[in-house]
C-alpha cells in the first residue's frame, strides 16, 4: 500500500473540460473513536493515532449541484442549506474547509455550488455530525475530481478523500474509509500516517464481527465547547507528552485484542480512553466537564450490570455527554433486560459488522 504525501494530492494539470452543470448526492456514516484524537499541531495533524468503528446507520445526506461559472473567483462560491436551511455557523466551517482544500481541488473554483444536507440523528450533541458531514462533501468533490479525470488513480483518490475530509474535521478522516479506520502514524500500523486515515490493516477476531454501538441521548443540547476548542488547550497541558505514549500504547494493545478477540482487554482499553479524554478536558486550563451526572449514573449501572453478569458491555463517550455502549450483539436481550431502563431511554443503534 503506497503512502502519499501532500504533494501527490494536488492535480498535475487542468482538466480537459469541465461539464457546464454537475450534480451528484451521497451518504457518509458518522464514527465512534476508541483510540481518541485529542490535540492536534500543524495543518489539522494529529497529535496521537487514533482508532475507530464507522457507525453506518448514522448518516450525513448530501446532495450537491454545480453550475459552471464564468468568473473565476479566489473564493469558492457556495450555498450550503442544512435541513432546507441556511446555517450561518455550517456555512463558515465550509468556507475555512474550502480555503484549506482549494489548493488540492483548483477545479472547485470553477463553478457555484449547492450543497442541501441532513442528518438522520442530532447534530452537535457528541456524535460526530462534523465527521460525517466533512466526509459526504469530500466524497462529493472527489467524484467530481474522478469526472475530470478519468485517468486518476482509484487508490489515490480513495486516499484524498480522507486527505481533504480531515482539513474540514480530523474525525471526518475516518468516516471515509473501511469499518476500522486508523488515522495518524503509529509505528505498529503500517501504512498509518498523519495525512489521511487509512484501513486498519490486519485481521480482526471473529469474536468482534457482529456488535452494536448503542448511542444513550442524555443530552441533546448544543455542548458548550466545541471539540476545536479542546483541540486548542492540548498544546500547552500539562499532561500532554504522558498523553501522547498512553494513546500509542493504548492502541498497540487495542490492536492486539481485536486480533486475539479479547474483549475484555478491549472493553478496559476503550473505557480507558474514554475517561482519559474527559480527564484531559477537566485537567486543561480552562478546564471543562462535559459529562452529566445522568452519564456518571449510567456509567455506574453498566458497571454494576457487568461486574453482576460477566456480559461484556462496555462504554465510551465523544466530545459529550451522550454515551455509546458497545457489546456483542448477541448479549443484546440480556443487556435489555438486565439495564432495564435501556428499553425507555432515547437512544440511536448501530450495527456494527467486520
Ligand atoms: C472527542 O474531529 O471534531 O470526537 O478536527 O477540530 O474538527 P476537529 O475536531 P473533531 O474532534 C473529535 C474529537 C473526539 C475524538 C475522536 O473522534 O477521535
Amino acid at each position: 500500500m503506497p503512502v502519499y504525501n501532500e504533494k501527490d494530492f494536488i492535480p498535475k494539470q487542468a482538466p480537459g473540460r469541465f461539464p457546464a452543470t454537475w450534480e451528484f448526492q451521497t451518504q457518509a456514516p458518522s464514527n465512534i473513536a476508541i483510540i481518541k484524537y485529542w490535540g492536534k499541531k500543524g495543518m489539522q495533524l494529529p497529535m496521537n493515532a487514533s482508532l475507530s468503528f464507522l457507525l453506518p446507520q448514522s448518516l450525513t445526506t448530501t446532495k450537491a449541484s454545480a453550475r459552471l461559472s464564468d468568473k473565476i473567483s479566489d473564493k469558492v462560491k457556495f450555498t450550503f442549506l442544512f435541513d432546507g436551511k441556511e446555517n450561518a455557523s455550517f456555512s463558515k466551517k465550509i468556507a475555512v474547509f474550502f480555503e484549506r482544500i482549494v489548493h488540492y481541488v483548483p477545479y472547485v473554483k470553477r463553478y457555484e455550488w449547492t450543497f442541501e444536507s441532513e442528518n438522520n440523528f442530532p447534530h452537535s450533541a457528541g456524535i460526530a455530525s462534523s465527521a460525517s458531514g466533512f466526509a459526504a462533501l469530500s466524497k462529493i468533490l472527489i467524484r467530481l475530481e474522478r469526472t475530470l479525470y478519468p485517468e486518476a488513480d482509484e487508490i489515490l483518490l480513495y486516499h484524498k478523500t480522507s486527505f481533504l475530509a480531515r482539513l474540514g474535521s480530523g474525525s471526518a478522516s475516518r468516516s471515509v474509509t473501511g469499518t476500522v479506520a486508523v488515522w495518524g502514524t503509529h509505528p505498529g500500523i503500517p501504512g498509518s500516517n498523519d495525512l489521511y486515515a487509512i484501513d486498519y490493516p490486519f485481521e480482526i477476531h471473529r469474536e468482534f464481527r457482529r456488535m452494536t454501538d448503542l448511542i444513550l441521548l442524555l443530552e441533546k443540547e448544543k455542548k458548550e465547547v466545541s471539540s476545536t476548542t479542546g483541540h486548542g488547550l492540548i498544546d500547552k497541558h500539562p499532561f500532554k507528552h504522558p498523553r501522547i505514549d498512553q494513546a500509542r500504547n493504548n492502541l498497540s494493545r487495542l490492536s492486539e485484542a481485536l486480533q486475539q478477540g479479547d474483549w475484555d482487554s478491549f472493553g478496559q482499553i476503550t473505557e480507558n480512553e474514554a475517561l482519559t479524554l474527559h480527564a484531559m478536558m477537566m485537567t486543561s486550563n480552562p478546564y471543562f466537564i462535559l459529562m452529566q451526572p445522568e452519564t456518571l449514573r449510567w456509567i455506574s449501572l453498566i458497571w454494576d450490570f457487568r461486574n453482576k453478569t460477566g456480559i461484556p458491555v462496555y462504554f465510551t463517550l465523544d466530545a459529550g455527554a451522550n454515551l455509546h455502549l458497545i457489546y456483542p450483539d448477541v448479549y443484546e436481550q440480556k443487556i435489555l433486560s438486565g439495564l432495564d431502563e435501556l428499553t425507555q431511554a432515547e437512544k440511536i443503534i448501530n450495527r456494527i459488522r467486520l
